[in-house]
């Protein structure tokens, strides 16, 4: 008879928790502040979007039909401008394919290059990073192996075991990075790759944030056994149109996008027009940097009056601060009923950073007024 019990005999895949779901409890505690909570949990943009992108969408006539996978000519041209200009690379379009957002390709790519070489079985990843570097090896069945970071929050690469170079799919890095904004040397991370023939995916979903040196591209040593991942969702507060792009070496591009389309994975005809339009503006992406860097700066000062000091990041726009006495969640605790501040404790990217919180720094300046004020900062 059929039950929507699990059998008792079976051990399949549980998805653990999300990790924002577990901060209900300081969310209420934060919410009981008058002006209520001020959430720096979670990376999501808060300021509009350009007026001109979401008119593209509403009139790009492109519903009907079914659009291409890879994303239309346009969308690939939009995107090999876009790398030239801010990224100062030249790459061929047809090694350029449309994603639904960079989360599916971080979540995907293991599962895709596991179909392609089975006997590979290791996810290589920044130990202190976004989570789903780690869950997409894990859905895909797959090793999630943690590279140690140096005191930078830069890919120790010398640290990789030789066992787990023999076995790896891919190495993931993220530059800046998320959560502690570190700048990877991106060229270090090809020249690895490809000694070791492991195809590098580098998450750039950041660069145009980088406030410490010049933008930095994995491509800019070549496209040969590396992928650039970029996305629309921070540069231009685009999280919700879910459109980004994975560009690179020609034989990995070509087989990720033939295995997407017959997986049915497109972005939506209307939103490749959007994303044509915010690709071919960089205006409002340097209006934006600009909110960030005050942000962080105000932040900065919250943390101060609290008796904590935060650094300022390479890039990206969280504050990665030690918790005092190393204790993420009492910090975090603290924060919230002190100053009604939600954060993410550091444990949400990795058991080597259970010491840290990450304050996003996405909510509006009048939001962290609020804040300061509470704190007296
Ligand atoms: C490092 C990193 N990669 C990828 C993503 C996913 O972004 P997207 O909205 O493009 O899926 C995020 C989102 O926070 C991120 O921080």
């Amino acid at each position: 008879m059929w039950s929507n019990e699990p059998m008792a005999t079976t051990e399949g895949f549980r998805p653990p928790p999300y990790p924002y779901d577990r901060l209900v409890e300081l969310r209420e505690i934060a919410q009981h502040h008058d002006g209520g909570c001020v959430d720096l949990s979670v990376g999501t943009p808060s300021d509009a979007p350009p007026d001109f992108v979401v008119a593209a969408m509403a009139t790009s006539g492109s519903e009907r039909s079914y659009p291409f996978s890879i994303g239309s000519a346009a969308y690939r041209d939009a995107a090999a401008g876009w790398m030239q200009r801010r990224l100062g690379v030249s790459v061929d379009p047809g090694q350029i394919a449309a994603c639904i957002g960079t989360k599916e390709v971080v979540a995907g790519v293991p599962h895709w290059l596991r179909l392609r070489t089975p006997s590979r079985d290791t996810v290589l990843y920044p130990e202190v990073s976004y989570p789903s570097y780690e869950m997409g090896a894990t859905l895909a069945g797959c090793r999630a192996v943690p590279v140690p970071l140096d005191a930078h929050w830069r890919l120790d690469l010398a640290a990789i075991d030789p066992a787990d170079v023999e076995r790896a799919l891919c190495l993931w890095v993220n530059t800046p990075g998320n959560p502690a904004g570190g700048l990877d040397d991106v060229t270090a991370a090809a020249t690895w790759g490809r000694a070791h023939a492991v195809p590098v995916f580098s998450d750039e979903c950041y660069v145009e944030f980088t406030w410490d040196g010049p933008r930095r591209t994995i491509l800019e040593s070549g496209t040969d056994g590396v992928v650039a991942v970029h996305s629309l969702s921070k540069r231009s507060n685009l999280a919700g149109l879910r459109a980004g792009f994975y560009a690179g070496d020609a034989d990995l591009v070509d087989y990720l996008s033939e295995v997407r389309k017959h997986a049915g994975f497109m972005v939506p005809g209307p939103v490749q027009a959007a994303a044509i339009a915010a690709w071919g503006d960089d205006d409002h992406v340097e209006a934006q940097a600009a909110r960030y860097r005050a942000r962080l700066e105000r932040g900065r000062a919250i943390l101060t009056a609290l008796g904590v000091d935060a650094p300022f990041p390479g890039g990206a726009f969280y504050l990665w601060p030690e918790a005092p006495a190393g204790d993420a969640w009492a910090f975090a605790r603290r924060l919230a009923t002190e100053a009604g501040l939600l954060v993410s404790p550091g444990e949400f990217y990795g058991p080597a950073a259970a010491t840290h919180v990450r304050l996003a720094m996405v909510a509006p300046m009048d939001r962290l007024d609020l804040v300061a004020a509470r704190v007296g900062a």
